[in-house]
């Protein structure tokens, strides 16, 4: 064959790979105009909530964390938002924005601050907030692990070894004995794709490695830590109901018009999403069997806040921004806005085919400048979502308040409430009353 002949011929093939790509992999951007709140329907026995973790606001825990910001010199969470001194006044704000439901985690370091020797008095002050919830009206939804966990379990090789996941099974029915009683929503592990990529291959969380294999061990692990706790938690007290908070962030090519951006896209996708999806529809996550990982949630927990535009050269460092399509909003985050995301992360999610719960959704606005319309933009797409039939019954802002944004420190602010540091006053934002105003509407 003629060189020319060949070279037209890939060049016809490479552009036929493209638009087949873009075809089944479209990346959908709508043109935003005013949205008037009449447009946003939701069924009437919609919960709608807010959601912090144990770490971010209690204050004063010793942790993998704690140890990882003393050692690495990041801001440190120190006293935090004084949560656990002020949890009744943190509950007032909640009671005022009338929210339903309220998505908080358990500090296993407070419950268990050395291997075998368990606080009472913390567990009880936990089981405390819980009847204080429920007098409010407030629905608990309690998440176990939250990014955090003891020092001794860290100490021991924390989630990257096997033999420690009894260790964690034992504080989950610990807890679970005491408060299934009252608690009826669990989720058991928070993003675990962003614990294990984070802390096992970026280094920014603890604890602090970059290393693939350790990476790929700690993912299958946590997948099993879910499924050995679900099934304990469920097979003593079937009425509750128990998922995992995911974190779905999209990835879509950079350049659409570029092959190598497609399979970066692709790669990540499959490791952030993919395996973990496909792991509880068919208990194998990468190529290994995880025992009961198969059907082991109740209803599946969705964190979603972006899209990222992925290529091979991404920075690895949170001081940098991610790339942003043209017209898109940058959050302080570093990321941009990417509302029309949410319906492509339910879609993926759905495939689990359980109810979807948003377990978190926000973003990072010292200003509150943007947060309204971050708000009503992901609040149409998902009542949009809900009246296609997509089954989905919560929706739990993140966050209630200001808090320790883990390696970004305080200067994120992804409160509906301000706080100010200095004298722990609390502050409803202007889009905190806008949620107010939309949860008394529907
Ligand atoms: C999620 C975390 C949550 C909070 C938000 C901004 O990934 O689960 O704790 O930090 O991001």
């Amino acid at each position: 064959m003629d060189w020319w002949v060949w070279g037209l011929a890939s060049l016809a093939s490479y552009v036929l790979i493209i638009i087949y790509l873009s075809w089944r992999n479209p990346e959908p951007h709508s043109t935003w105009q005013q949205i008037d709140l009449e447009q946003l329907k939701f069924p009437s026995n919609f919960n709608w909530g807010s959601a912090t973790a144990a770490h971010q606001i209690e204050g004063n825990n010793t942790n993998n964390w704690s140890s990882f910001e003393e050692r690495t010199g990041i801001e440190e969470s120190a006293k935090a938002c004084e949560h656990w001194q002020r949890w009744r006044e943190d509950f007032n704000l909640l009671s005022e924005l009338g929210v339903d439901s309220y998505r908080f985690s358990i500090e296993w370091s407070r419950i268990e601050p050395e291997q075998g020797e368990w606080n009472e008095a913390v567990v009880s002050t936990y089981s405390k907030m819980v009847d204080d919830l429920l007098q409010r009206g407030i629905k608990p939804m309690v998440t176990l692990h939250h990014f955090t966990h003891p020092i001794w379990f860290e100490e021991l090789g924390g989630f990257s070894k096997k033999e420690n996941l009894e260790h964690w099974v034992n504080y989950c029915e610990r807890i679970f004995d005491v408060l299934s009683d009252r608690v009826k929503d669990w989720c058991t592990i928070n993003e675990p794709e962003v614990f294990s990529i984070m802390g096992y291959f970026m280094g920014l969380f603890p604890p602090g490695r970059k290393s693939i294999r350790k990476t790929l061990r700690v993912m299958r692990n946590m997948m099993s830590a879910h499924a050995l706790a679900y099934r304990s938690l469920k097979s003593s007290r079937p009425d509750t109901r128990i998922g995992l908070a995911k974190n779905v962030t999209l990835f879509d090519p950079l350049r659409r018009w570029n092959l190598v951006h497609w399979i970066t896209a692709k790669v990540l996708n499959h490791l952030w999403n993919g395996i973990w999806i496909s792991s509880i529809k068919r208990g194998r996550m990468l190529g290994r069997r995880v025992e009961y990982a198969k059907g082991s949630v109740d209803f599946i927990g969705l964190n979603y806040y972006t899209h990222v535009l992925a290529s091979p050269f991404m920075p690895r460092t949170i001081e940098v921004d991610l790339p942003k399509r043209k017209h898109q909003i940058m959050t302080e985050f570093g990321y941009p806005m990417y509302a029309e995301g949410l319906h492509r992360a339910i879609e993926m999610i759905a495939a689990l085919k359980v109810p979807i719960e948003i377990t978190e959704n926000g973003v990072a606005d010292e200003s509150d400048s943007l947060r309204p319309e971050h708000l009503h933009r992901h609040l149409l797409v998902l009542s949009q979502a809900i009246e296609e039939g997509y089954d989905i019954r919560s929706y739990h802002h993140w966050s209630l308040m200001d808090n320790f944004e883990w390696a970004e420190g305080y200067k994120l602010r992804f409160g509906l409430f301000h706080v100010d540091y200095d004298t722990q006053e609390r502050t409803m934002r202007e889009s905190g009353r806008l949620f107010k105003e939309i949860i008394a509407n529907n």
